[in-house]
């Protein structure tokens, strides 16, 4: 039973990394959808407030992993599982990729 859990779910994050075009997120929409994070990550990816964190320069495959897991509620938290639930595949590849953007000046 366990070890059918972990291949389903294996199977289900092999599947996901192919079908997800990874390089695909466009930097200019990410950073237009980011007004709605900057309240609390900064436009800048510097956080606002106090209990978020800074997002600049993040690696694209956590933040999409982190997105993700507040979208499916494998992560929880009050303000993202919120903002998370608004956000389409491609917002989340966009996003990530222009947070991580930020990093590289
Ligand atoms: C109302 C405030 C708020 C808004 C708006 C908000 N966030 Fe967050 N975000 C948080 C908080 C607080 C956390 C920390 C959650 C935790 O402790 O698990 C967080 C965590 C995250 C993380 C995980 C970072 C890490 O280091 O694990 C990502 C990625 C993220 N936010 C992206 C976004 C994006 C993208 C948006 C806009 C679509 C957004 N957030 C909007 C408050 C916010």
């Amino acid at each position: 039973m366990r070890v059918a859990l972990t291949a389903a779910v294996l199977a289900g994050v092999l599947a996901a990394g192919a079908s997800a075009s990874f390089a695909a997120g466009d930097i200019k929409a990410g950073r237009a959808k980011a007004t709605a994070c900057a309240a609390c990550h900064g436009i800048d990816g510097m956080s606002k407030l106090p209990e978020a964190p800074n997002l600049a320069g993040q690696t694209e495959e956590y933040l999409v992993k982190a997105l993700n897991d507040f979208r499916t509620g494998e992560r929880k938290n009050e303000m993202m599982s919120m903002m998370a639930k608004t956000l389409s595949d491609a917002d989340v590849a966009n996003l990530a990729a222009y947070y991580h953007s930020l990093g590289k000046q």
